[in-house]
């Protein structure tokens, strides 16, 4: 096979086999073919697209080009969760303690942040003492003991993604149906879990920007999930404006105490129990054989629900950053997380309403006073971020606090603040209310 030949018959908007697909994902991964040659191949997918069998072969040749985990020494239905990525998305430190509390086995791996989106494993890295690397063992030890683990990808599985992943993201090839539903099925369908709960997120704050392109996106990762034999459902949830009110790492481990214990935000905690509830579903500890049912969904949405009322998800969360040797002692004591020594408030120039707080703004605030990550190998501060006083539609006076940046350098520090200040667009009328959980995909 020749390499040009392949990428030209995709630049003509041909169908692909599944040799060439096979062919250039191998390549690629063994470093036979180089980055020039798949950063063509990977825009010419990105403009012609790949139909469904394409893609199913991509995921399929991802998938398998690495380590495939087994999680049978776990007893039970474990069922993974992935969101898409946005910006404030604290709900796996919320949701897996809420799961696990139900008797659902959570065994999962998750990723760190990159440009203007946070991720998991740098939010669990704020608790101090918080291992996110953990042997294979262990990581079972821990999910039998504490019944959730949660710990950083590993470069075994499916290393053809992190190839093209990285190649993707300075190639300007990320926002594709074919390569985000690939790169995000290999991962999952590679980690060994029995069930599959998707968070696909949409708006300025997300990759995929409106509801049906969301739509489309979780109808063919479900589909997907389930033709390989995993449960798989799927939410489509608003990424316009930030999710809670706090984005940066040890902010949101903060607010994530906060909803664990009952007083977080609304939305935050409306959209995890909808998600525990699923992931409940999905395993069937609930007492439902109605899996997949709207009415399954409200069982466990139930049983998720009395879980954060009783306390028993805020002692899951306890026992889970005590196994993975994290103070558990921050869920008394906040001040045990990273603090900021520095901070700016933003305020309003007009009265009015908030009919804007653009997510992917406020994430790049959060990345400018140090929270995120512009490259790979960058460093971050784990106390950086940015706290919202206000949300889309509240009521604002001018010289109102809008929001506040974290951070401890004084010059990141006024960047941030000035990009923050461009996220919230204040006009004179009240605006139609969004819908934060679109829709399901069960
Ligand atoms: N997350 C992933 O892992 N891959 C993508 O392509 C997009 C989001």
């Amino acid at each position: 096979m020749n390499t040009v030949d392949v990428i030209t018959r995709k630049r003509n908007g041909e169908i692909l086999t599944r040799e060439e697909i096979q062919y250039m994902v191998d390549g690629y991964t063994e470093g036979t073919i180089p980055d020039y040659q798949m950063a063509a191949f990977l825009m010419a997918v990105f403009f012609r697209g790949m139909n469904r069998a394409e893609t199913v072969e991509l995921t399929e040749c991802m998938r398998v080009s690495g380590d495939l985990v087994d999680l049978s020494a776990i007893d039970g239905i474990k069922v993974d969760k992935h969101s898409t990525g946005g910006v404030g998305d604290k709900t796996t430190l919320i949701v897996g303690p809420i799961a696990a509390a139900c008797g659902v086995p959570v065994a999962k791996m998750s990723g760190r942040g990159l440009g203007f989106t946070g991720g998991t494993v740098d939010k669990l890295e704020s608790i101090p003492g918080f291992r996110t690397s953990m042997e294979r063992c262990e990581f079972i030890n821990q999910v039998n003991a504490h019944g959730i683990a949660v710990i950083g990808q590993t470069g075994h599985i499916a290393p053809a993604d992190k190839k093209i992943y990285a190649l993707r993201d300075v190639t300007a090839t990320v926002e594709n149906l074919s390569l985000i539903t690939s790169s995000i099925m290999s991962k999952k369908l590679a980690s060994g879990s029995d069930a599959i709960l998707l968070d696909i997120k949409c708006g300025k704050g997300a990759f995929m920007k409106t509801e049906e392109e969301a739509e489309k996106l979780g109808r063919l990762m479900v589909d997907i999930g389930n033709d390989s034999g995993k449960k798989t459902m799927a939410v489509i949830s608003d990424m316009e404006q930030p999710l809670g009110k706090a984005v940066g790492n040890s902010l949101e481990v903060s607010e994530a105490i906060d909803v664990l214990k009952g007083s977080g935000p609304a939305d935050i905690t409306e959209l995890s129990l909808e998600l525990a509830g699923m992931m409940i579903c999905l395993s069937g500890v609930s007492g439902t054989d109605k899996l997949k049912t709207e009415e399954g969904i409200a069982r466990g949405r139930q049983a998720a629900a009395e879980a954060l009322e009783d306390g028993s998800a805020l002692k899951s969360f306890r026992s889970f950053v005590a196994g993975q040797g994290g103070d558990p002692g921050i869920t008394e004591d906040k001040s045990l997380l990273p603090q900021a020594a520095l901070s700016i408030r933003v305020k309003a120039g007009q009265n009015g309403y908030i009919s804007a707080l653009d997510a992917m703004k406020i994430g790049l605030a959060s990345q400018h006073a140090g929270a995120g990550r512009q490259r790979k190998e960058d460093g971050i501060d784990l106390s950086a971020g940015v706290l919202l006083d206000r949300k889309y539609g509240d009521a604002v006076s001018e010289g109102d606090v809008l929001c506040t940046v974290y951070g401890n350098d004084k010059k990141k520090l006024e960047a941030a603040a000035e990009e923050a200040a461009k996220a919230f667009v204040i006009t004179g009328k009240r605006p139609a209310e969004r819908k934060l959980v679109r829709q399901k995909i069960i």
